[in-house]
């Protein structure tokens, strides 16, 4: 596997406090159920993915918004403490930083009840103010949890300006052709998959190469990188389909995987890694990051993910980091 480099990573995205709690199932509509824990983490897929790219040891930038509350201020602090650069975070004075719901079973499977407060607020001319550093990025990433314009806008800058741009379609949200034009890397879950393209969750229609193929060509994309949780992810390119394992691990908490999906995945194609390498990164930080609980703090280090992938058999020769 070849070198991670400090590249630069932008992120137009999220803040979301995540009250967590864990459940042995989900309850059933009119039951109370007793759950078994209760813990608050920060999250937020914006801020999770640029927290596991500074992690890494890129140049991360996040722009978004959060709000003139207690929730706000330790989201100011851990990114001081983790090195994300938060020159664009504007401080909303009319809306509290997002709430996330993760609810979590036993399995350490969840679903997310997201309310995103100030995130509704983050606007193109916010996203225009950071335009510098949207186009002194490699790679641009963003999700959608923000009103779809400003992230639209800010793919739109960093394509003119020729980055690399990769959209996280979550949750979903329809996207129209002229984003669509403008993403690089398309990264949906097996969910998101659905809901955008109509490929059915069954593996013999995610591992159709014919189908795969004429996505990748309708999209524009470079690559689509569906991921499907432990089993790592599903690639389609010009070449057609390939899974990629995930490194099996005990799960306690899958909230934010995908982001340590992604963040690694901004950080790997930053450095110029070849497309199936960057996803099999991807994949191990994602794993690595399911084995403990939060979203931002569960995100994997540089040296944790070398290590880990070393163990694996997934990189040979620490020499060539
Ligand atoms: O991707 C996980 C994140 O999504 C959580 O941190 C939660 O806040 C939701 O926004």
């Amino acid at each position: 596997m070849e070198a991670l480099k400090r590249c630069k990573v932008a992120v137009v995205g999220s803040f979301v406090t995540d009250l967590v709690v864990h459940v042995p199932r989900r309850p059933r509509a009119g039951e109370s159920l007793m759950g078994t824990s209760f813990a608050i983490y920060l999250g937020g897929k914006g801020i999770n993915q640029a927290v596991a790219a500074a992690r890494l040891r890129a140049i991360a930038h996040m722009i978004g918004r959060v709000g003139n509350d207690q929730f706000g201020e330790s989201f100011l602090r851990a990114m001081e403490e983790e090195g994300v650069n938060g020159e664009f975070v504007v401080i909303d004075q009319e809306e509290g930083t997002g709430i996330g719901m993760p609810v979590i079973d036993d399995e350490g499977s969840n679903s997310i009840i997201f309310i995103p407060r100030a995130n509704t607020k983050v606007s193109v001319q916010d996203v225009e103010r950071a335009r510098a550093v949207i186009e002194d990025a490699d790679v641009l990433t963003v999700q959608l949890e923000l009103p779809v314009e400003a992230s639209h806008a800010a793919a739109r800058i960093a394509k003119d300006a020729g980055r690399t741009v990769v959209l996280n379609c979550a949750p979903y949200h329809p996207i129209g052709d002229d984003f669509l034009r403008l993403v690089d890397y398309l990264i949906p879950n097996e969910v998101e998959a659905e809901q955008l393209f109509g490929i059915s969750k069954e593996k013999e229609d995610l591992l159709d190469s014919a189908k795969a193929r004429s996505l990748v060509k309708e999209t524009g994309c470079k690559a689509i990188v569906v991921t499907v949780g432990e089993e790592g992810s599903i690639l389609m390119d010009a070449k057609g389909v390939r899974q990629i394992p995930a490194p099996s691990v005990q799960a306690v908490d899958t909230v934010g995987a995908g982001d340590a999906f992604v963040g690694a995945f901004c950080v790997a194609v930053g450095s110029g890694m070849e497309i199936a390498k960057a996803v099999e990164l991807a994949n191990a930080a994602g794993a690595l990051s399911v084995t403990r609980h939060g979203a931002m703090p569960s995100m994997p280090g540089r040296d944790e993910l070398i290590d880990f992938l070393m163990r694996t058999g997934k990189m040979k020769d620490r020499t060539r980091e």
